[in-house]
Order: structure tokens, then sequence, then C-alpha cells
């Protein structure tokens, strides 16, 4: 087996194939440093926990993350609290940072003697329509290589090589929200004790926990504007008026230790699987961050396909890998109708400049009214519906 990418997809499924007793090599092309300090996402769903706790993988989960079940909206009619770890199916995230869950998954498979090459970028499949594909690649030394294997997963990523190999009949799905966030890493300690989204006239605001010294604060910015346009001064200002802090008490404030910007853009790669070349994460589709489902997704398709490959390899039974990309895009499509759910009721209709310059004058005012008309009216039922409140619950801790 090759696989292409450490993130918790080619982490994961690395694991599971040599706990199955399957040789494989991971291909990463950034460092090991770079991979165990990437601070990515950090909300990690019930059942991703219970994925790792069937392999042996959540010592660190358990030693280091904690449960968080509540989540609060901040709007100009006040703000409100969703205890949602006692909605829906009564379950509750783990905060634990992808870069500690990466770091776990990376020790483990190395302790249980894994191969991953490091600096080593995949630069194409290929052959993945025969029995026998290969992978090209270029070493540290940047020497190309040729890795061969029965299968690949492509788990590198949106950008990566697996992406790029798929044949011209792969359906590219792809839908831009039209909105953009600057992404805030602030060395200072959570200033709710719950997950925040502010919905403000000015655009939204996010808040949500990393550790007890480092939160992660999300600002929706115009697009095309640099990251570090504004000074951290002008940031934590925007912050206190779109998180309404006269209303609800000062952020703690603390140095940013990293800005990023992230369009809420969305894609689904269909079918998962070509023959020999089979993806998973990132590779396979990607979500706007509004609902934090992309990490969890990943490690759901990476089990399935570990089972998968390791009935075909171990017991020539290939049903698993015939099925695998239906069964994981029946859960990719359920994340995106929330994801996209929720990222329209965090955000105003779109500017009309993200889109382009469509729907300027009377009737774009008019669509814009209307459209804020019906994020009142969700937020409401939101705010007051139990049955709403246990539909949100179930959506947003599942995967
Ligand atoms: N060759 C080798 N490695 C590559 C290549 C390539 N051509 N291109 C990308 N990579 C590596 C990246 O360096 C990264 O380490 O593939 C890995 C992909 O990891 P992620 O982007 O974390 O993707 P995935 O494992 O699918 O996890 C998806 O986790 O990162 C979070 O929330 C984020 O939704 C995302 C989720």
């Amino acid at each position: 087996m090759v696989v292409l990418g450490a993130g918790p997809a080619g982490l994961l499924l690395g694991n599971l194939l040599l706990a199955a007793g399957i040789d494989c090599v991971i291909l990463e092309r950034a460092s090991r440093s770079h991979v165990e300090n990437r601070a990515r996402a950090g909300f990690l769903a019930p059942n991703t926990a219970r994925i790792l706790e069937r392999h042996g993988l959540a010592d660190g989960l358990h030693r280091y993350g904690h449960r968080h079940g509540t989540c609060e909206f901040r709007t100009r009619e006040g703000r409100f609290r969703l205890d949602y770890g006692l909605l829906g199916q009564g379950e509750q995230h783990y905060v634990y940072p992808q870069q500690n869950l990466v770091t776990d998954l990376l020790r483990h498979y190395l302790d249980l003697g894994g191969r991953i090459r490091f600096d080593t970028e995949a630069l194409a499949v290929h052959d993945a329509d025969g029995t026998r594909p290969s992978v090209t690649a270029r070493e540290p030394d940047g020497r190309p290589t040729r890795w061969t294997a029965r299968y690949v997963a492509g788990c590198d990523g949106r950008h990566g090589a697996a992406r790029r190999s798929l044949p011209p009949d792969a359906v590219r799905h792809h839908h831009d929200h039209g909105v953009t966030w600057l992404g805030l890493l602030a060395e200072a300690p959570p200033s709710l004790d719950a997950v925040g989204y502010a919905l403000h006239e000015r655009g939204f605001a996010g808040h949500m926990a990393r550790t007890p010294e480092v939160t992660r604060y999300y600002l929706q910015w115009r697009r095309g504007t640099a990251a570090d346009a504004w000074s951290e001064q002008r940031v934590w200002d925007e912050l206190d008026v779109r998180m309404r802090a006269e209303d609800h008490g000062p952020l703690h404030r603390g140095p940013l230790l990293e800005r990023g910007l992230f369009d809420l853009t969305c894609e689904v790669i269909e079918p998962l699987r070509h023959g020999s070349l089979l993806l998973a994460g990132d590779a396979a589709s990607l979500l706007a961050p509004a609902a934090a489902k992309g990490a969890n997704l990943a490690v759901l398709e990476a089990e399935m396909l570990a089972t998968a490959l390791t009935d075909a390899l171990t017991r020539g039974d290939t049903t698993g890998l015939g099925t695998y990309s239906d069964r994981c895009l029946a859960h990719i499509w359920r994340a995106q109708e929330f994801t996209g759910w929720m990222t329209r009721l965090l955000h105003a209709a779109p500017d009309a400049d993200a889109n382009g310059g469509h729907g300027t004058g009377a009737d774009a005012l008019a669509g814009s009214f209307f459209q804020a008309g019906l994020r009142r009216s969700r937020i409401a039922s939101l705010r007051t519906s139990r049955i709403h409140q246990d539909w949100f619950a179930e959506n947003y801790v599942g995967v």
C-alpha cells in the first residue's frame, strides 16, 4: 500500500493497515516537525473518539482532551446558549488540538514500525486503472523515485497528487459560499465557556477554545484583503464589537500567534474510488469550517477505507471497496448539507462583490432583506424550538 499524506486521514489509515499486518508506506511532502505542529481543527466528534478508542489510539485524547457541549449565539436580540450535550443524542465534542492528534497517530504508527517518508512530495499516481498502480515522487534531495503497490490511498488533501491524477470522468462538485474568514490563534485564555457564534450587522465573529492558554477566533473578512491588513488592536476592537463585549463581558486579549484566510468553499469528488486509487479526507471532500467537521469526516473515512482494504488484501473480499465510495458520500453529503445550513445561519447574504458583482441594485437589496428575514427566523426557531435544537445538536456533533 502507498498512502499519500500524513494528516488525520493518512496517519489513521496507516495505523489500521499496519495493525492488520498490511505493509504500507506514507509519503509526506512536509517535514515531521511541520506535520506535528500545524494548528488546524480541534473539535473531535464523539464518533471520532469511538473510532480512536476502538483501535487503542485515544490515550492522548483521554489524557489531555476535554469534553465540550455548549455553544452560545450572540445576536442583536441578545444571546442564548444551547447545551447541545444535553440535546439530540446527548453527545459532546472533545476539544483536542489536531496537532496533538496527528502527533499521537504518528508516534503510534512509528512504534508499530510504520514507514513514512517526510519531505517527499508525491507528483502523480499512474496506472490506477490497473492492478499495479505507481506513484512518482520527489525525494528530499530532489531525486525522482517511483513507488508501486496494489492500491494507492490519496489522503493528501485538496491540492495533492491524488486529486491531480484523477481521470477526466471524475466529477468535482464545487460551491463557494461567498464568505471569507480571517482565522486567528490568540495566546489568551478562552473568553467564554462555550463555542461563541456572534451574528453582527458588521459580520460574523467566532470564538473556539483550543487549550486553557490558546483560543481560536474568526472574523468574517472582505475577500481580497490581506490577513495582516489590520493591527492587533483593530482586530481585538472589532472582535469586541461583533461579540458585543459591552453587553456580555470583555474578551481576554493576547498576542495573535497566527493569522490565516479561509474562503468558505466546499468540494466533493465523485466517485471516491478510481480503480486502485481511493480518496479519503480533504482529498475526497472539503467542507467550510463553520461546523468543524473536516477532521472528523477524515477519521471516519480512513477507518472505512482501512476495513475495505484489509478485507481485499487479506481475504480477497473486495465488497467493501466496491461500496466504499457510496458509503462515504452519504456521510459527506450529510455533513455538507449541515455545514451549508450553518454557514447561511452565521452570515448575512454574501457581499455582491464577493460574488463578482452579481445582483446589484434594488433587486439585490430586496433579496438581501428577504435573506435577512429568513435568517432571523432560523435563529428565532433555534432559540425557541426544542425540536429544532435537537436536530441542531444531532447534526452539530454527528458525522
Ligand atoms: N505529496 C505528499 N504529501 C502531500 C502532498 C503531496 N503531493 N500534498 C499534500 N500532502 C500532505 C500535506 O502536507 C498534509 O500533511 O498531505 C497531508 C494532508 O493532510 P490534511 O490536509 O490534514 O488532510 P486530511 O488528513 O484529509 O485531514 C482533513 O483535517 O487538516 C484538518 O480540518 C482539516 O478538514 C481537514 C482535515
